[in-house]
């Protein structure tokens, strides 16, 4: 199976090259090997590789710019996901996507299934909603895959902000009344190879559609750095004060209820993401033991090699 990697330098994109490598010959692109801004050079590069699978985990991801600068989302999350939705049909190729819990409004009291219908609250959400909406009338054999607040050992999340700011303050104050699956890169990472791996490119096509994929179980983000800080186990403990969104104003408004409900996923395939709980102490622990190996490496250049 030869499968093309877009984004390979994301959270996301960095744990599907590592598990997705037993799968096949993977060709992947950052954003220097393939900008997604540029028309262009996607048909260029989709056509010379011609995959079989294509895996999108590139996105405009920062959520509050995206409030002042719409037409930059809208260009990654929907019209370059266009053309790798046409792209893809062209070459008979399973397109792999992810999308968000930010297609939701978040009013349901309940998790939010396949078939509720998306109203986002941010321009985000609208963009990325808008890619959801290319790839299903575009309509060649693909997987959206929905998911939510994502982290892993490297990037810009909340865990590692939380991990910072423990280290320097006496108290944090963390909104409590948006509630939702925080869910490692790693975990999705996993699922997206272990769906290759039971079903084959082909008999995905055949279920194309709409899939939530989060961590297993919910809580705030409160909750979330409450978890985060049992695990640091520090000596002085830093309080943790929950606060309202109404406390804590951003750029774009974000869902109260952003929880997804993985049944079709569990339904159709089989497959489950471990409980959040789980997924983030795997993940502190390769933060914790990549740490150790840094703190042996005599300068930052050969801890950079050993990454
Ligand atoms: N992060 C979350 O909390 C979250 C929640 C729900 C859904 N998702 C979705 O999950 C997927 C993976 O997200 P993530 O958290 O892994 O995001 P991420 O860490 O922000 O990675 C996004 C990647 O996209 C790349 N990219 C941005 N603009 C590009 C362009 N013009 N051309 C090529 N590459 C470009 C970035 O490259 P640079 O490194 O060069 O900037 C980065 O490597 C996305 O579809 C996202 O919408 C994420």
């Amino acid at each position: 199976m030869k499968i093309l990697l877009i984004g390979r330098s994301g959270q996301l994109g960095w744990e599907l090259a590592r598990a997705l490598a037993p799968l096949g010959e993977i060709i992947a692109f950052d954003r220097a090997g393939l900008d997604l801004a540029v028309p262009g050079q996607i048909v260029s590069v989709i056509r010379s590789v011609r995959p079989d699978v294509l895996v999108n985990a590139a996105a405009y991801t920062a959520v509050d710019r995206a409030e002042s600068e719409p037409d930059a989302s809208f260009a990654i999350n929907a019209a370059a996901v266009a053309i790798l939705a046409e792209e893809a049909k062209r070459a008979r190729a399973l397109l792999i996507h992810y999308s968000t819990d930010y297609v939701f409004d978040g009013a349901k009291d309940t998790p939010y299934s396949e078939d509720d219908r998306p109203n986002p609250i941010n321009a985000y959400g609208r963009s990325k909603l808008a890619g959801e909406q290319s790839i299903s009338s575009i309509d060649g054999p693909h997987l959206i895959l929905r998911t939510s607040w994502v982290y892993s050992a490297r990037g810009k999340n909340f865990l590692l902000t939380i991990r910072r700011l423990l280290q320097k303050r006496d108290e944090l104050r963390v909104v409590s009344d948006q509630i939702g699956a925080p869910t490692s890169a790693g975990a999705l990472a996993e699922a997206t190879a272990e769906l290759l791996r039971r079903n084959g490119a082909g008999a995905l096509g055949e279920r194309s559609g709409i899939y939530h994929a989060t961590a297993r179980g919910s809580t705030s983000w409160h909750g979330f750095a409450m978890e985060i800080a049992r695990l640091e186990r520090l000596g002085l403990p830093t309080r943790i004060v929950p606060i309202a969104s109404s406390e804590y104003p951003t750029p774009a408004q974000r869902p109260k209820n952003s929880r997804l409900s993985n049944e079709k996923l569990l339904r159709s395939f089989g497959i489950a993401l471990p409980k959040w709980e789980a997924c983030l102490e795997t993940c502190h622990a390769s933060l914790r033991a990549r740490e150790g190996r840094e703190s042996d490496t005599p300068n930052a250049n050969d801890a950079r090699e050993v990454e």
